[in-house]
C-alpha cells in the first residue's frame, strides 16, 4: 500500500469501489457505504447507473465519433471495463491518461498499467486543470493539438462550490481544440427530497457529494453541441438495454456528451 493511502477515513474511490464489487477498500469505506445504505436504501444504484453510463459514453466515443485519446479526470480505481479496455477493444492504438487526487487510484494503476504503452495514470487534483494539461505524462501520451475526449464521470459534485468545478470545466473547454468531446455525468438537486438526503449523507461522512440544479450542469456544456438525446438522466442516455424502469434513484444523476464545435 502506498504510504500516502489513509485508511482512517473514507476515500470515495475506495467506497465506491466497494460498491461495484471490487476488493480495493477498507472497514473505514465499507462502514461509510453500509451507513449510508442504511439512511438511503438502493442508493447504490447511482454507482452502477454512473458506471454504466461511462461504458456507454466511451463506446460512443470511440466508435461513433473516431475518439483515440481520452483524458479520463476522477478516473477511480481500476475495476471492470476501463476506459482503455474499452477503448482498446475497438483500436488498441488509442491513448488514455487517467487522473485522480486520491493515491491509492495512482498505486493501483501503476501496477495495472506497467507493461501499457498507451496507458497512464497520474495523480492530480480536478480543480486544478493546468497541472493535468502540463503534466509531462499528458504531454507524452496526448497530442494535445488533436481532438480528445475528457471524462469527468462522477467527477464534479465531489469538487466544493469554493473550489469553482465549472470554472475548472471552462479552463479545459477553452483548451480543448475542435472536434473535441466532454462527457460527464453529475448528482442533480431537482426540488426531490431524497436529493438533500443523500447529500446529507455523503457530506457528512466525506465532507462532499453536492447535488446540484440542472442550470449548473448546462453550464459545464457551455459552447458544446450536446450528442443526442442532450444533457438528460444519465439512464435515458442512448440506454442501449440498461435497464432503468425499476430505478428509484435515476432522476438524481444525469449525463450528457458535448462536443467543441
Ligand atoms: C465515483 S468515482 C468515479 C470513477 C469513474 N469516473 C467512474 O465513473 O466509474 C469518483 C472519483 O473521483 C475522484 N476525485 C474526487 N475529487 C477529485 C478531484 N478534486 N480531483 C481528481 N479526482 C477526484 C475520486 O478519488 C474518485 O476516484
Amino acid at each position: 500500500m502506498s504510504a500516502d493511502v489513509d485508511v482512517s477515513v473514507p476515500s470515495v474511490a475506495r467506497m465506491y469501489d466497494y460498491i461495484l464489487g471490487g476488493r480495493d477498500n477498507y472497514a473505514v469505506d465499507r462502514a461509510a457505504i453500509e451507513g449510508l445504505m442504511m439512511e438511503n436504501p438502493g442508493a447504490q444504484v447511482l454507482a452502477v447507473d454512473n458506471r454504466a453510463f461511462m461504458r456507454r459514453a466511451v463506446r460512443f466515443l470511440v466508435e461513433d465519433a473516431g475518439i483515440r485519446q481520452f483524458i479520463d479526470i476522477g478516473s477511480g480505481l481500476p475495476t471492470q471495463q476501463n476506459v482503455h479496455q474499452i477503448a482498446h477493444a475497438v483500436d488498441p492504438s488509442a491513448h488514455v491518461v487517467y487522473v485522480d487526487n486520491d493515491p491509492i487510484v495512482l498505486a493501483h494503476g501503476r501496477a495495472l498499467l506497467a507493461d501499457n504503452a498507451t496507458t497512464t495514470v497520474i495523480r492530480a487534483d480536478a480543480a486544478d486543470p493546468a497541472a493535468i494539461f502540463d503534466h509531462p505524462e499528458t504531454e507524452k501520451y496526448i497530442d494535445l493539438r488533436s481532438p480528445y475526449a475528457v471524462i469527468m464521470i462522477g467527477l464534479l459534485h465531489w469538487i466544493p462550490d469554493e473550489h469553482d468545478p465549472a470554472g475548472a470545466v471552462a479552463y479545459i473547454r477553452h483548451l480543448m481544440p475542435r472536434g473535441s468531446y466532454l462527457a460527464a455525468t453529475n448528482l442533480l438537486a431537482d426540488d426531490d427530497a431524497r436529493a438533500q438526503r443523500v447529500e446529507q449523507s455523503l457530506t457528512s461522512r466525506v465532507g462532499a457529494g453536492f447535488f446540484r440544479p440542472w442550470e449548473q450542469h448546462r453550464k459545464y456544456f457551455e459552447g458544446l453541441q450536446l450528442v443526442e438525446p442532450g444533457l438528460v438522466y444519465a439512464n435515458d442516455w442512448r440506454p442501449d438495454g440498461h435497464p432503468s424502469s425499476d430505478d428509484s434513484y435515476a432522476t438524481l444523476l444525469t449525463g450528457a456528451v458535448g462536443r467543441k464545435p
